[in-house]
C-alpha cells in the first residue's frame, strides 16, 4: 500500500548538486548595484572583482602567499587551465572515484597524452587506496566526488614533504568543507556550487609552489589566450589582483559578493560547515531509520555533507535490470518534482541509478527534513504500481 503523502514542503524545493540552491532569502533585488554596462576594467567595476577575490580569501583562510584569480569556464575552465599549464613536468598519479576525476584522468591521457600516468581508480561508493599516492609525483584528485558523495576525508594522506604538487578541484567541497591549504598546491571552485552563485566563472588558487612551476616549466602543448598565466616566464600577478583574463559577467560577480556577504553574516566558515554537516546528520538520521535507502559511500568517514547520495536497498529494487532501476528512479524523482517537494534528486547519469540530495550550507535544515518524508511516499507510490 503506498503511502499518504505528506502534508509539509520544503519551503525552498531545491536540492540540485549545480546550480544548487541560492542562499536563503535571496532575491533577484540583490543585483541592483550590478555593474553592468561599464567596463569591468574601470575603477568601480575592478574594485567589485578584487572584493571577490578579497571576500573569498578571508572566509576561507587562505594563506597569505596563495595566489586566488577569477579564471573563465566555471570549475571546469579553472580544472582544465590548471591541467594545462601545470602538468607534464613529472609523473602524474590521477585519481578517480566518480565521473569527473575520471574525466580529468580522460583529460591527462587521452588529450595532455602525458606519458607518465598511474589512474587510481575506486568504483562509486568507495574511495581509491589514497596510501598509494606517491609524493614525488603530482597528484589530480577531487575534494568531493560530486556523483558519488564520497570525500577524502581529510589530507593526512598529502605529505609536507611532497616533491610533485597537488591539484585539487574543490568545487562541490570548498566553503562546505575544511580544506588543509598547506597540502593543496592548486585547487578550483565555481560559484555555482557551496554558496548558490552563478557559474560561467572559476577561481583557481595556486600555492607558491605551483607558482614555481609555472614560471619554470613551460608545456610542450599550445595554451589557448585563456589559459596562459604567465607573461615572459612571470606569474601574470594581473589575474590574481582583479584583471581578469577576458572579460566576467558582472551580474555573476554581483552575484557571488551577494553570496559571500551572506556566508560572513551567518558566521563565516564554520557556520557553512556546520549546515552542510546539519543536512547530512538529518538524512544520516532518518537512513538508519529505514530499510529501503543507505548511502552510496560506504564509509561513513568519507560520506559527503554536499552531494548527499543514496542507493535504494530493497530486495524488490534489486531484483530489476538497471534500465528498470533507473525507470523506477526516474518516476519516483518526477513524483517529488511534480508534487513541488523536490527538485533535480535524481542521482548524476554517470552513477548507479539513485538519488542525489545537495546539503550544503544554502540548503535550510528545516527544508532537507521536510523533504525526506516525500522520499518514502515516492518510493511506495513507485514500487506499488
Ligand atoms: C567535482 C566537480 N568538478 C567539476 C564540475 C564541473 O563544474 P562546472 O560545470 O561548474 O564547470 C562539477 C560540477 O558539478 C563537479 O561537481
Amino acid at each position: 500500500m503506498p503511502l499518504a503523502p505528506p502534508t509539509v514542503r520544503p519551503r525552498n524545493p531545491r536540492f540540485s548538486s549545480g546550480p544548487c540552491a541560492k542562499r536563503p532569502g535571496w532575491s533577484p533585488k540583490v543585483l541592483s548595484d550590478a555593474w553592468l554596462g561599464r567596463s569591468h576594467r574601470a575603477k568601480g567595476g575592478k574594485a567589485k572583482i578584487v572584493e571577490v577575490i578579497a571576500r573569498s580569501r578571508a572566509i576561507l583562510g587562505i594563506p597569505d602567499d596563495y595566489r586566488l584569480g577569477i579564471v573563465p569556464a566555471s570549475d571546469t575552465g579553472a580544472v582544465e587551465l590548471a591541467l594545462w599549464t601545470l602538468l607534464g613536468a613529472r609523473g602524474v598519479d590521477m585519481l578517480a572515484w566518480e565521473s569527473f576525476g575520471k574525466a580529468w584522468a580522460t583529460d591527462a591521457a587521452k588529450q595532455l597524452k602525458l606519458d607518465d600516468i598511474r589512474t587510481i581508480q575506486a568504483e562509486y561508493g568507495k574511495l581509491p587506496d589514497l596510501g598509494e599516492v606517491d609524493r614525488m609525483r603530482d597528484v589530480v584528485f577531487t575534494w568531493n566526488g560530486t556523483t558519488s558523495g564520497v570525500r577524502v576525508p581529510n589530507g593526512d594522506w598529502i605529505a609536507d614533504n611532497r616533491g610533485g604538487l597537488t591539484i585539487c578541484d574543490a568545487t562541490s567541497a570548498v566553503f562546505d568543507m575544511d580544506l588543509p591549504w598547506d597540502k593543496l598546491d592548486a585547487v578550483t571552485w565555481s560559484w555555482q556550487k557551496a554558496l548558490g552563485g552563478e557559474a560561467a566563472h572559476g577561481m583557481l588558487v595556486l600555492s607558491p609552489r605551483a607558482v614555481e612551476r609555472l614560471e619554470q616549466y613551460r608545456p610542450p602543448w599550445p595554451l589557448p589566450k585563456i589559459f596562459r598565466l604567465t607573461k615572459d616566464g612571470k606569474l601574470n600577478e594581473d589575474i590574481f589582483t582583479g584583471a581578469t583574463i577576458n572579460t566576467p559577467s558582472m551580474l555573476c560577480v554581483e552575484d557571488a559578493l551577494d553570496s559571500l556577504r551572506w556566508a560572513e553574516e551567518v558566521g563565516g566558515q564554520p557556520a557553512l560547515i556546520a549546515r552542510a554537516e546539519a543536512n547530512l546528520a538529518m538524512v544520516t538520521e532518518w537512513v538508519v531509520a529505514r530499510d529501503w535507502v543507505d548511502f552510496l559511500a560506504e564509509d561513513p568517514a568519507s560520506r559527503s555533507c554536499t552531494s548527499i547520495c543514496l542507493k535504494i536497498v530493497d530486495p524488490w529494487f534489486l531484483a530489476l535490470s538497471v534500465p528498470e532501476q533507473a525507470a523506477a528512479v526516474k518516476a519516483m524523482v518526477t513524483r517529488v518534482a511534480d508534487a513541488e517537494a523536490g527538485y533535480d534528486i535524481g542521482s548524476h547519469r554517470d552513477a548507479p541509478p539513485g538519488l542525489r540530495l545537495w546539503g550544503g550550507a544554502t540548503v535550510a535544515r528545516e527544508d532537507m527534513e521536510a523533504l525526506l518524508p516525500w522520499l518514502d511516499w515516492a518510493y511506495s507510490e513507485v514500487k506499488a504500481t
